[in-house]
């Protein structure tokens, strides 16, 4: 019997390579680069599965360019760049990578809040310029973090997880979900529900933790920002779109707010030129999930999706299991 064929648009990590070449013939994309689209297309062409990175659209056209395709495994918990209802009208398994990267994507959320609110951007360059004329009472000061109020939108697992780090910094906790979460929940992580007006009126820190849906499309916006402290942070570590960047770049020049610390962005790579030159601002290059150990576990799990799946088991991570049925 012939193995069946595995496109992953990435050589993946050691792990996850293990899993897959036991079972699969698997074309790794090797270059440092992501695939054109075109190139895609072609080499998705006659494959069975695909393991694909956030950066790799799963549309109609791209079903339509691999008629054997049984399974598009997302290395990604976000999965906005898969079309899973299209999945689903060709019966092609859609997959993701929930929970494994909660915690470092929680630890590098407060990175980026401490960075921007103690401003480590411009300590930084001030300190490697040879320029630093030595310490003075009102170097570089920032703003508090501890005691602070931290508002969440959005307290999926993620959220959660940079709640329960808010405790260790005695801050108080708000959150604004579409959905309220149940009491003991709101106990155990010591934090309490608000409607969107008033977490935009009281948080410190606003911290995004939101899937990209079309209702959290620049969820922040002209509107928003103007509601917010002039001494408030936001922090984005969920997608480019749910922040509207002109409008962040527009409330920034205005100083109706005092800074962004951004991981993810509205047309990735592209950075709002208005973003890059401000010192209000700290960058990261969607890296909130990239430590060695998770990015690994993301690899295996979307392996293991893919093995389930030819192994006629319930791939763990479904997003349209009624193909199934
Ligand atoms: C995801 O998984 O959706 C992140 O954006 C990358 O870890």
């Amino acid at each position: 019997m012939p193995k069946p064929k595995v496109l992953a648009t990435h050589p993946l990590f050691a792990p996850a390579r293990k899993l897959l070449d036991a079972q699969f013939e698997v074309e790794y994309w090797q270059d440092p680069g992501r695939p054109s689209r075109d190139v895609l297309l072609k080499r998705v062409a006659g494959k069975d599965a695909l393991v694909c990175l956030l950066t790799e659209k799963v549309d109609d056209e791209l079903l339509a360019a691999a008629p054997k395709l049984r399974i598009a495994a997302n290395v990604a918990v976000g999965f906005d760049n898969i079309d899973v209802s299209a999945c689903t009208r060709r019966k092609v398994a859609a997959t993701n990578t929930p929970g494994v990267l909660d915690e470092t994507t929680a630890d590098f959320t407060w990175t980026l809040l401490m960075a921007i609110a103690r401003r480590l951007r411009e300590g930084e360059q001030l300190a490697r310029s040879g320029q630093w004329p030595g310490w003075n009472l009102d170097q570089l000061c920032g703003a508090d973090v501890w005691g602070k109020t931290l508002g969440l939108l959005g307290f999926g697992r993620i959220g959660r997880a940079v709640a329960r780090r808010a405790g260790g910094f005695k801050m108080r906790v708000i959150y604004h979900d579409a959905v309220r979460a149940p009491e003991d929940s709101e106990k155990k992580y010591n934090v309490t529900f608000v409607p969107m007006d008033q977490i935009l009126a009281e948080a410190d820190f606003l911290s995004v933790h939101v899937p990209l849906l079309p209702e959290t499309r620049h969820l922040l916006s002209t509107v928003q920002f103007a509601k917010m402290k002039k001494t408030a942070f936001v922090i984005n570590t969920s997608r480019g779109p749910v922040v509207d960047e002109a409008a962040l770049v527009a409330a920034l020049e205005a100083r109706e707010i005092a800074g962004a610390a951004l991981d993810v962005y509205e047309n990735e790579p592209k950075i709002h030129p208005g973003l890059v030159q401000r010192n209000d601002v700290i960058l990261a290059p969607h890296i909130a999930s990239a430590s060695i150990e998770t990015r690994t576990m993301m690899a295996v799990m979307a392996a293991e999706n893919v093995l389930a799946l030819f192994g006629g088991k319930r791939p763990p991570n479904i997003l349209n299991p009624e193909i199934l049925s």
